[in-house]
């Protein structure tokens, strides 16, 4: 079959694919209305001089033997040999909007899977899969995904992090050459946040062309956006591997992880949005499907000293605050008085808890709270009776000395007798225990992971998996989140096994704005922990009122992370406050649109969350810094329905005193603050509100509803 082309369509996004001899993908982009597979040939290329003298293109695989000259989507060898394949399809299979191609090489001897699906959200999926079909093992380099992107995609948008600074958003202008991010933690990082977006030059968050990835892996990873010397552009993301870490023996397949890939013909807004949605659909699942309760954990309130009955008052007070979920989060096992020991000694720490956990449990069902609970299993502390009974289960390679990270050292969860002591206690935790939730941490990177000699990063992760998988299946309702020094594994396939993420131990509500902002491009709101934290935040210092952080946490899995018995009363009517205001709109929450909002002021950040019915819409706006102007900029509210009525309501505002004498800001409010005023949805969407003159790090909650 020559030329065979074929498209995956969905209503805002499409691709077409030619199949023959080579596959390769000819558009990605907005869905188009008049479509026919002739109309593709308009794309066919000339050759140009002094280069090769055909054709080379940017196949599914985008092999180095088609003349492609830059990055490659394989590399790999058997001693040497077979190192440069070329693929050629044998076959193609369509279903619905899902693709599977194969293809072969037979002098390499390796056979080439590709999947292909196209969601109704507009998510685009692809995993490739190789298989060695010979004696000797393939070494694999690297096995990446490739998609084409538009010549138009100019400019890159990345995140970049570090602990209690994640999710931190950079761009670039990309004329020539690539720009790579390359993570080597053995964990998805708060580093390098596997994830690309190309858009128009300037693209925002309502306008430009924007093409967004991410890969779903949560270990060491590899993305690039490369502009070829011949003006072609694409993007690529792979599984990186140490060197000799990965080889496929013969019939075996080794598949990439997922990329998630979302194009977007109305800037950012669009790309999230389908991100968010495909997730809901597809990813994102909870127990029971009831409401996400709001959460109290104990870490920044009492740290390691544990004492049940004060555990017990904790419970009781924020049963009062409307607390729906207790979690004890670490220094409840044997021996973990501090951060230095006693990792992986999974029994109760009886000095600690002398008549067991139940009781504390008990005490929180009988208050109509959930029961949570912390673990780090994938880790090792050098004084613990694990490491003195096994040293040898360390994640190490012979021969050199393995760095403490935290005091702590990693469990080689490829040892079998290591991976089933963790089974069984992680099995007598959940299961003689009414654990309805588990906080999973993970507090260390991976340095020289090995594995009978070998590197084992991969291996590691893939057994990180199993083990949630194992746990998974054998207590069902039980919830995950997944936490690694707060946001250091936040991707899609951890998401696969989890519930919720811990985006950051910086509770620092300022702070909180831009981390959570960053996280919101790829993950929706009912995933992302959002407590509310000591009015002096312990990551900074910094001190905000419950209003600008209770706001803050609001459009979130909304939480406290406090001791709520050593504070006073008006902080404490704070947080009844903030709880109950969550629960009121947590369903338009954890199940609208969300929007983030082009402020021209960036010290403003806006987002709003609209209903699916259209019928209510929540915007937020954060003044994070002194205001530019002396007015602020009228809020644009998107989202809404053009030619319905809405009423506009401040639904919550920081303490402060707004007009007259003793405000400082203003003599007279907006007018829609002091009468009741409504507008269309198009006026709201088009001109927008007047807003109040906002001071540095507060917040207002503003709401529309439908007339
Ligand atoms: C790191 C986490 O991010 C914190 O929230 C807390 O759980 C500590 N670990 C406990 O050691």
């Amino acid at each position: 079959m020559q030329d065979a082309i074929l498209r995956l369509e969905s209503n805002t996004v499409d691709v077409v694919i030619k199949t023959h001899p080579f596959a390769e993908i000819l558009y990605w982009g907005p869905h188009l209305q008049h479509f026919s597979p002739q109309d593709a040939s308009s794309l066919a290329r000339p050759v140009a001089n002094g280069r090769l003298d055909v054709d080379s293109p940017v196949t599914l695989m985008a092999e180095l033997g088609h003349g492609l000259f830059g990055s490659p989507g394989i590399e790999g060898h058997r001693l040497g040999l077979d190192g440069s394949p070329v693929f050629t399809t044998t076959g193609v299979q369509q279903q619905g909007q899902t693709l599977t191609v194969t293809a072969e090489d037979a002098q390499a001897a390796l056979r080439l899977t590709s999947e292909l699906a196209l969601d109704a959200s507009g998510v685009l999926t692809v995993r490739h899969g190789v298989t060695n079909l010979k004696a000797q093992p393939w070494q694999v380099d690297r096995i990446a995904v490739t998609l084409p992107l538009a010549e138009r995609a100019q400019e890159v948008m990345a995140f970049h992090g570090r602990w209690i600074h994640e999710f931190q958003p950079h761009r670039v202008e990309l004329e020539h050459d690539s720009f790579v991010i390359e993570n080597r933690r053995g964990k998805t990082s708060h580093e390098h946040f596997p994830a690309l977006i190309s858009g128009t030059p300037s693209f925002g968050e309502m306008q430009g062309d924007v093409w967004g990835v991410h890969l779903g892996w949560s270990g060491n990873h590899r993305l690039r956006v490369e502009a070829k010397t011949d003006g072609r552009r694409y993007v690529q993301a792979e599984a990186l591997y140490l060197p000799g870490e990965m080889a496929i023996d013969e019939g075996e397949t080794l598949w990439t992880p997922r990329l998630y890939a979302s194009y977007s013909a109305h800037g950012l807004n669009g790309m999230s949005q389908q991100f968010h949605r495909y997730l809901r659909e597809n990813i994102i699942r909870f127990p029971d499907n009831k409401p996400r309760p709001v959460h109290l954990n104990t870490w920044e309130g009492i740290y390691f000293s544990h004492d049940p009955a004060y555990i017990m008052k904790m419970a009781d007070e924020a049963a009062a605050l409307g607390v729906e979920r207790f979690i004890i989060d670490d220094g409840w096992y044997k021996g973990r008085s501090d951060d230095r020991r006693a990792l992986g000694d999974w029994y109760l720490d009886e000095n600690k808890y002398p008549n067991g956990l139940t009781p504390v449990i008990d005490h929180v069902k009988a208050l109509g709270m959930e029961f949570g609970i912390w673990v780090e299993p994938e880790m090792i502390s050098p004084d613990s009776d694990l490491y003195r009974a096994h040293p040898d289960w360390v994640l190490a390679l012979p021969g050199y000395a393995q760095a403490t990270g935290r005091h702590q050292l990693v469990l080689n969860l490829n040892i079998p007798e290591a991976f089933e002591y963790l089974v069984e206690r992680m099995s007598w935790l959940l299961g003689e225990h009414d654990v309805d939730y588990v906080k999973w941490d993970m507090n260390r990177e991976l340095v020289q992971p090995g594995h009978h000699g070998k590197a084992a990063a991969d291996a590691q992760t893939r057994q990180f998996y199993r083990l949630l998988d194992v746990l998974g299946k054998r207590f069902p309702r039980v919830e995950f989140e997944s936490c690694s020094s707060g946001g250091g594994r936040i991707d899609y396939e951890v998401l696969t096994r989890s519930h919720r993420f811990w985006p950051s131990d910086n509770n620092d509500a300022l702070e909180r704005n831009t981390i959570q902002r960053g996280m919101s491009y790829f993950f929706p709101p009912e995933v992302m922990g959002a407590h509310i934290g000591h009015h002096k935040c312990h990551a900074t210092f910094r001190q905000h009122d419950i209003a600008f952080r209770g706001l803050t946490a609001l459009f979130g899995h909304m939480g406290l992370e406090l001791d709520p018995l050593t504070v006073d009363e008006q902080e404490r009517e704070g947080y009844r406050h903030y709880a109950a205001l969550h629960k009121q709109w947590r369903e338009v929450i954890h199940t609208g649109t969300q929007w983030r909002i082009d402020m021209p002021d960036a010290a403003t950040l806006a987002q709003g969350i609209v209903s699916d019915d259209k019928k209510q819409g929540l915007f937020i706006v954060s003044q994070l810094k002194m205001p530019d102007y002396t007015l602020m900029m009228p809020l644009r509210m998107p989202g809404l329905e053009a030619s319905a009525q809405y009423r506009i309501t401040l639904l919550d505002h920081p303490n402060i005193r707004l007009t007259g004498e003793g405000g400082h800001t203003m003599r007279k409010l907006p007018a829609w603050m002091d009468a009741p005023q409504t507008a269309s949805g198009e006026w709201l969407m088009q001109a927008g509100i007047a807003l109040p003159i906002l001071d540095p790090e507060t917040a207002i909650l503003i709401g529309v509803e439908r007339v």
